[in-house]
């Protein structure tokens, strides 16, 4: 059970790039940072409006003169000092993850960056090899791959429980965007012009996290090929996508069904996966965190609830609240930004041996995730043929 004390030496020095006042996701960064004591927010900048960033920067309790206009000015102004910040998170829209990114790293600052990482795999191993060579570890902030229960479907599946895996199926959809962008706001503008999202909007922008989540909980599960089926309901939307439907075949024979849309009209159940074996399932959703459906083959049906003794260990070291009180997304986010302090923290000492067996969402992470979407645009772009996974 995770119960705040710091479990490295010191907090790290933080600063942030985006998730300003309006910002959609930056809350979701300092929630998950400021939990533990195991990051400090001592710089900024947090908005393409300067005086806004700085505004909402002091009241954050920053010092006005580390509120920055822009990311260079933070990383002149902050490795200009002996206590400047040591790691930076990026909440920026998708196109500015690249150049923020190498920015930082070249200037020996650590980086926990959001998804989709990039948009490329050349430039997820461009950046790879730039950490690598600098020493430097690079987070993806995948965010509800810290809920107890993902943990517990994951050590589930390790220990065979469900028996082999046969049928993964995920889903994440809204409406919030089944009518047209007239009057849009600026997180929906850049989400659906290709020049500022890449090469997909839901496939990225929400896919990824049920690919990840997968990736987690099936670790040994690998993708032969895939079908993946865009459109854009909305035309003004296109070339990308605010619908898609992905079929997979994985490597042991298991097959896969993935729906990912942002025009679900009226829909508020948000992300649900369902991961079947030859003996049993578990489902479960991000709606209903505490909650794990666990069905097994000619038994009565159980619903598993965090914290419980009965889960597993995996489970359970990851838990804050205990059981019977909620556990949710602020708490999922925490264990993200402390496995990764702990990558830092490792990093700094030299503790290759730890890192090599420490879980946390790595570049490696972000790398698998822009493969994914390649490939599923691969697939898209040849009218929704299958496609070898590359
Ligand atoms: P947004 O458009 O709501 O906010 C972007 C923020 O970044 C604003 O404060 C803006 O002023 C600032 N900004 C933009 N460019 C900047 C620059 N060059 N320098 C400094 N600040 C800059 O975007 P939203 O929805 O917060 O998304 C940001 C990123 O987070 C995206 O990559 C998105 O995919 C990801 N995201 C991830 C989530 C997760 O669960 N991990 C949830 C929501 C978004």
């Amino acid at each position: 059970m995770i119960n705040g004390e710091r479990t490295i030496a010191r907090p790290l020095r933080w600063g942030m790039v985006g998730g300003g006042r309006t910002g959609q996701v930056g809350y979701k960064h300092r929630t998950g940072a400021l939990r533990d004591g195991t990051y400090q927010l001592l710089a900024g900048a947090f908005d393409l409006d300067a005086a806004r960033g700085r505004d909402f920067g002091t009241r954050l309790g920053v010092a006005e003169d580390r509120c920055y206009a822009t990311y260079q000015e933070l990383i002149a102004g902050e490795t200009a000092r002996e206590d400047g910040v040591e790691v930076v998170s990026i909440a920026t829209p998708n196109f500015t993850h690249f150049e923020i990114t190498k920015a930082c790293l070249e200037a020996g600052l650590h980086v926990i960056c959001e998804k989709p990482l990039f948009f490329t795999v050349a430039e997820c191993d461009e950046v790879a090899a730039l950490a690598r060579e600098k020493g430097l570890i690079v987070g993806v902030t995948y965010g509800f791959t810290g809920h107890p229960l993902v943990h517990q479907m994951a050590a589930m599946v390790k220990k065979g429980m469900l028996g082999d895996i046969r049928i993964v199926d995920m889903q994440y959809t809204h409406g919030f965007n089944s009518g047209d962008d007239t009057g849009a706001g600026e997180a929906v503008k850049w989400r659906t012009n290709p020049a500022t999202a890449g090469s997909t909007f839901v496939l990225g922008d929400i896919g990824t996290h049920l690919y990840y989540l997968s990736e987690v909980v099936l670790p040994h599960l690998k993708i032969d090929k895939l079908l993946c089926d865009r459109k854009a309901f909305i035309p003004t939307r296109a070339p990308l996508e605010d619908h898609a439907t992905v079929l997979t075949h994985y490597d042991n024979g298991a097959r896969g069904r993935l729906w990912v849309s942002s025009v679900n009209a009226g829909n508020m159940g948000s992300q649900r996966y369902r991961f079947v074996g030859s003996r049993a399932s578990v489902e479960w959703s991000d709606a209903h965190p505490d909650q794990l459906i666990y069905e097994v083959q000619g038994e009565p049906n159980r619903t598993l609830h965090h914290g419980m003794p009965y889960l597993e260990e995996e489970s359970l070291a990851v838990d804050r609240m205990g059981a019977l009180h909620t556990e949710g997304l602020g708490d999922s986010w925490a264990n993200i930004y402390l496995w990764i302090a702990q990558a830092i923290d490792a990093k700094q000492r030299g503790d290759e041996a730890f890192l090599s067996s420490h879980h946390y969402p790595g570049i490696e992470a972000g790398t698998e995730g822009v493969r994914w979407l390649e490939n599923c645009v691969r697939s898209a772009d040849a009218g929704a043929a299958w496609v070898d996974y590359q």
